[in-house]
């Protein structure tokens, strides 16, 4: 353990760290706590600038952490943002209800009144009355599996003007391709999946692929870049998108073409332009 006070921003609650178990009760921080602190703030790094950006705007500032778990992005965005704001709202939504208690009592204690822990799967939350129709940002970092793309069917039906994803790990594309794979081999092109390893790689690939496409075929400017905070972790890519127009009829054609192309139409539903 090392002092760590510099690596602190300035404006940090320091209970909040503690409540969080990232700084010890003698406010010391392992190694492992260091890179969770780094992490959390490379990502804030790219979400307050849209914050500020909504700020002065009319917006109500609504923001959703799909994929919760403990909340620490939502508990940092609060602090280093939110807290001292007259409007704003930040829903964790977590199918693990003890990560949904223990939220809660972090948030009563530290006052954070304008945050909502909801035990709840995100494809509940779309229709769930307790969240808003209008959310501005949604997160979901590491959100398992497809809960990535229920964020993004949560994000598209809201109408929410910002995406954060760094996507987890999504077994169905890859599943799919196997399942199709001998009746598809006299297609040279099924060389790119035919190996297990490659297919579980490309499924992967493609997945975040077909977000990207989708979210792109609903008018969202895509960036994808690697998140260099996580250079632990294997899934390290980031997906930032930012709605700028109204649907694309481009984006839309070459995401069927290539669900087509690949044997996948069967996903056409889960990567849907039409919601
Ligand atoms: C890998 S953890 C990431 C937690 C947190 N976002 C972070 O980065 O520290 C993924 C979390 O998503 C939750 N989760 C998985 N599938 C979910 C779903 N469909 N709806 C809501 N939460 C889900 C899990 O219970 C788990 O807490």
């Amino acid at each position: 353990m090392n002092d760590t006070a510099s690596e602190i921003k300035p404006q940090q609650s320091i209970e909040l760290l503690k409540e969080l178990h990232i700084l010890t009760r003698d406010s010391k921080m392992n190694q492992d706590s260091r890179r969770k602190l780094k992490q959390i703030y490379h990502l804030y790094n790219f979400v307050e600038p849209l914050l500020k950006q909504l700020k002065d705007s009319d917006s109500k500032l609504n923001l959703v952490d799909h994929g919760a778990g403990k909340s620490y992005l939502g508990f940092m965005i609060y602090d280093l943002f939110f807290k001292n704001l007259d409007r704003g709202h930040i829903y964790g939504i977590e199918t693990r209800q003890p990560l949904i208690e223990s939220s809660k009592k972090i948030a009563d204690k530290l006052k954070f009144k304008n945050m909502s822990f909801l035990n709840l799967s995100v494809a509940d939350s779309i229709t769930d009355k307790q969240l808003p129709d209008q959310i501005d940002i949604v997160t979901a970092l590491h959100a398992c599996d497809t809960a990535t793309d229920d964020a993004i069917e949560f994000a598209i039906k809201k109408n929410a003007k910002h995406l954060i994803l760094i996507p987890c790990c999504q077994a169905e594309v890859a599943s799919i391709l196997k399942k199709n794979k001998p009746k598809q081999l006299s297609n040279p092109m099924t060389e790119i999946w035919r190996h297990p390893i490659h297919t579980r790689e490309f499924g992967s690939h493609m997945t975040n692929v077909f977000r990207c496409l989708q979210l792109e075929s609903y008018g969202y400017q895509v960036t994808v870049t690697e998140f260099t905070g996580l250079e632990h972790s294997m899934k390290n890519e980031l997906i930032i998108a930012t709605k700028i127009e109204n649907k694309r009829q481009r984006h839309v054609d070459r995401l069927n073409q290539i669900l087509n192309d690949l044997g996948l139409t069967e996903l056409t539903q889960r990567f849907s332009t039409d919601f």
